[in-house]
């Protein structure tokens, strides 16, 4: 099995989650991309947000019923990929740029379930971690982060400058403290344990499913 069958299996099994009735927050990514084209096969009835322009624009021209997320003040279910994951429910998100919408709607969900293929189980996260930073003193921000660097891409959806952490991960909980506290980050890519749900991790043809808890 490739990594992309293994893609498409993680999300296969995250849409069968999937129940008329719901409020549904879409990450961004590949795997993402496979879990649209399983929800536009399975049809249910739903109503979805979308983390980015690009997942809106593929979802809506999949068929899917996308709203904006000012009035909506709850999701049931928020489905997104992960750029690492450790058997602990600590991620790095954010390798497209998406990280602060889809921390916000992993934070606004009952229930965030993540989806891999097997090279996304790691034993200890590394760098890079994602950042999205204030334009406002972004030099000056980057310093007090160093090793930090800008990424060459453009500004978020929401005006916010791209860049990455590039220091060593010793302990997840006091980066994502030390990021989290940092005058000038909007928001980093690392997502604690107490946001997700569950992490379906695709190996060969089997999807193992690791029940972090959050709800
Ligand atoms: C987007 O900003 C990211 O958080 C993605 O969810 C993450 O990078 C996983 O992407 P892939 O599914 O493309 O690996």
């Amino acid at each position: 099995m490739s990594v992309e069958d293994e893609k498409r299996l993680a999300a296969h099994a995250a849409a069968e989650m999937v129940r008329d009735g719901m409020r549904v927050g879409l990450g961004t990514g590949t795997t993402v991309a496979y879990l649209l084209a399983a929800l536009s096969r399975l049809r249910p009835r739903v109503v979805y947000v979308a983390t980015s322009p690009g997942t809106e624009h593929s979802a809506r021209s999949l068929g899917l019923m996308v709203e904006p997320f000012d009035t909506l003040d709850f999701l049931d279910l928020a489905i997104d990929g992960a750029d690492q994951a450790l058997e602990s429910g600590w991620l790095i998100k954010g390798g497209g740029g998406a990280h602060t919408r889809e921390k916000i709607a992993a934070a606004s969900a009952e229930r965030f379930v993540v989806i891999g293929d097997s090279t996304k189980l790691v034993d200890e996260l590394r760098a890079p971690v994602p950042l999205e930073l204030h334009a406002f003193g972004v030099a000056a921000t980057l310093r007090r982060l160093a090793p930090s660097s800008l990424r060459d891409v453009d500004l978020s959806p929401d005006g916010g400058v791209i860049a990455d952490y590039l220091g060593e991960i010793t302990d997840p909980q006091a980066l994502n403290a030390r990021l989290s506290m940092t005058p000038g980050v909007v928001e980093h890519g690392i997502f604690s344990p107490r946001l997700t749900s569950e992490i379906l991790i695709a190996k060969g043809a089997t999807v193992h499913r690791l029940d972090i808890g959050a709800t």
